[in-house]
């Protein structure tokens, strides 16, 4: 292998690069003389049988001919369009239908939405209107005309987020703290200031509480909550609501009772259980043994809180529950990490 030929060697290279005319004789060349058992290549090999006194030489003007055909290359390749994925996929083809979704149901609701969706259509079945609050309230919504007095331990149930407007707000005493609402109760409130009763509502939402996230809670859930306020309302007409609600939603043999139980908003207040829909109340693995499910919070609206919307308790009483969507829809559906809800895995979407 002399300098002449190598030489001649880089101008038929240059020449024949030169005369390409499209991607498949560019990818040819390549492939014909670029890669590691291409012609360069052979090249560099035969280096090793050529004298000592011709090997510098003969090694410079191998890297010549080196860089000179894939610069030379390169430049081909921008001219002809064939660069980067049109080299090894081809030309972008248009027309191409596009891929078949590969899921067996695409499109459908959120198995959260499905059971909140469930639960508005049975209480609106049951005359009751849908209401909307904010997500980030103020104290007095959240607490004060809630009937938790100022100080009072029973702030301390709910663990609050509190939202800055900005991050060097300082709240003078005028202001009341902001925070993300840690219950429904608050969107009550709202209504009972804006509406004279009757009042006959339920109001879904998303709620928010400062807690370590866990298979058990999450910090932001689902709740929805209902009121009712309007003359000689009792405790009896809320068992009904929960009553025919349970029967409707877990199944016509569903069993509730009532426990007694503390908030600050409502007086006599009720924990609310129903049977287990699993077992019917013979105890098992999802109900531990006990036969009932605990679903929400109830009791009659507090005086306080009536008052404080303008509403006279001398002459209308009412009655509130809260329940959980989240939990409902784990033990309707047998989840049983609550964060499965929120991560949107495809794989455990699809299942509902
Ligand atoms: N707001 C209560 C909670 O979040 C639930 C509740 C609502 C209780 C209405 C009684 C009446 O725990």
């Amino acid at each position: 292998m002399t300098l002449i030929e190598i030489q001649n060697v880089r101008e038929k290279l240059l020449a024949d690069l030169d005369a390409i005319s499209g991607a498949p004789e560019l990818e040819a060349f390549k492939l014909a003389h670029l890669t590691r058992k291409g012609t360069i290549a052979a090249m560099f090999d035969e280096l090793r049988s050529v004298s000592k006194e011709e090997k510098p030489q003969a090694g410079k003007e191998l890297n010549t001919l080196r860089q000179s055909v894939e610069a030379r290359f390169k430049e081909r390749e921008e001219e002809l369009g064939a660069t980067g994925g049109h080299e090894e996929h081809g030309r972008l083809d248009l027309t191409m239908p596009a891929r078949p979704v590969s899921v067996s149901t695409p499109g459908h609701e959120h198995p959260l939405m499905k059971t909140l969706n469930e639960m508005i259509a049975i209480f609106e079945r049951m005359g009751f209107a849908v209401e909307n609050g904010p997500e980030i309230e103020d104290d007095e919504h959240n607490f004060g005309k809630l009937n938790f007095p100022p100080d009072h331990p029973a702030r301390d149930m709910q663990d609050t987020f509190f939202v800055k407007p900005t991050p060097d707000w300082t709240p003078t005493s005028k202001d009341q703290p902001l925070l993300l609402r840690t219950h429904t109760s608050p969107v009550q409130i709202r209504l009972m200031e804006r509406q004279r009763p009757p009042i006959r509502a339920i109001m879904p939402g998303r709620v928010y509480r400062n807690e370590a996230a866990s298979a058990r809670s999450a910090v932001a859930f689902f709740q929805l909550e209902g009121l009712v306020v309007d003359k000689g309302v009792s405790m009896a007409d809320l068992k009904g609501v929960l009553l025919s609600f349970a029967r409707q939603f877990f199944g016509s043999d569903a069993k509730i009772r009532l426990r007694p139980s503390f908030f600050p908003f409502t007086e006599p207040s009720a924990e609310v259980d129903v049977s287990c829909y699993i077992c019917g109340g013979k105890g098992c693995r999802v109900c531990k043994n006990s036969g009932w499910l605990e679903i929400l919070g109830s009791g009659m609206v507090h005086p306080n809180v009536l008052s404080a919307c303008g509403i006279d308790p001398e002459i209308y009483t009412g009655y509130a529950f809260g329940l959980g969507i989240d939990r409902t829809a784990m033990m309707r559906y047998g989840v049983s990490d609550i964060r499965d809800f929120f991560e949107n895995d495809y794989r455990f979407l699809e299942q509902f």
